[in-house]
């Protein structure tokens, strides 16, 4: 998702979902109330923690959005374009009871999201014809039964990969793996960024700033923001319930990006590849479930 600052004003709809206004509701709550930490995570923070019921939600809604990445990863190959592979994805997902969340999604034209070698991320897909040294990264959401789940994968399409597509993609895909590692109660979501960050700067790659991980389940972008850079202990804190994906985009050069003129296509400013993977990931009272699983 987009980066953002959220700032609730006092004449705002208080973020605890109560329907009256900030100054009305929360904000008047003394903060030395003892509150439970639901509470306090949808007060301050706008945070819906997930209960077990929602959880085996997402979990199917995770899935079926693997299930779909397999799909079009099966047909990926040299003379296929981003618009077939999108087709494939839609009605695979509309078969099986659910509703791409892309589509429509704040003016987003298609059912996910295809984004190739030097796209960043929201690639709209279209006429574009896949290449035999590409590498292909395809974001897919899914609503099932109300559940959201969202992951992605950075493919290659032909094989063999040359060395700097070979290099970008295992970092990214070591930076979602790391990152994941440092999901457990008393981690903060800074202790994620670090992980990333890190691990991607030590092999002289860099870290997209603009995108960040994101809350979700119950919609597709929730609370809290997610970013894959930062600082180990700073941050929210991880508490079991916590559903957020994890998503790093990684490029082989410079961070720093531009985006097309249809609005949506980020690309990096030198051109050269960014890679990247995503999993939805539940804090649980060990550490980490993934809810996308793969690997
Ligand atoms: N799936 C993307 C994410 O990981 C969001 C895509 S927004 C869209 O957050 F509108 F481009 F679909
Ligand atoms: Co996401
Ligand atoms: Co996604």
């Amino acid at each position: 998702m987009k980066m953002k600052t959220v700032k609730v004003g006092r004449n705002d709809l208080c973020p605890c979902g109560s329907g009256l206004k900030f100054k009305k509701c929360c904000l008047s709550k003394s903060e030395t109330e003892a509150e439970d930490f639901e509470a306090t995570y949808v007060r301050k923070y706008n945070i819906r923690l997930k209960k077990a019921a929602d959880i085996e939600g997402i979990r199917k809604a995770g899935r079926l959005v693997l299930d779909t990445l397999d799909l079009v990863e099966s047909e990926i190959k040299p003379g296929i374009t981003t618009d077939e592979l999108n087709t494939l994805a839609h009605e695979f997902t509309v078969k099986n009871g659910a509703t791409p969340a892309p589509l429509n999604y704040r003016g987003f034209p298609k059912s996910i999201c295809v984004s190739i070698n030097e796209v960043i991320c929201h690639g709209i897909p279209g006429n574009r014809v896949i290449k035999d040294d590409d590498i292909v990264n395809v974001d897919i959401t899914s609503i099932l039964d109300g559940y959201y789940a969202d992951a992605n994968k950075t493919f290659f399409a032909g094989a063999p990969p040359g060395p700097d597509a070979r290099k970008i993609v295992d970092i990214a895909r070591e930076c979602l793996r790391r990152g994941m590692s440092a999901v457990k109660p008393g981690n903060t979501i800074g202790d994620i960024g670090w992980a990333i960050q890190t691990y991607a700067e030590a092999r002289g790659c860099s870290v997209v700033r603009e995108f960040v991980g994101h809350g979700v389940g119950f919609g597709f972008h929730e609370a809290p923001q997610v970013p894959h850079f930062g600082h180990k202990g700073t941050g929210i804190g991880l508490i079991p319930g916590m559903v957020f994906t994890i998503e790093p985009m990684i490029n082989l050069g410079k961070k720093d990006l531009r985006i097309l003129d249809d609005n949506w296509t980020a690309v990096t400013k030198d051109g050269l590849l960014s890679a990247q993977f995503e999993q939805t990931v539940l804090v649980t009272e060990n550490g980490v479930e993934s809810l996308t699983p793969y690997e």
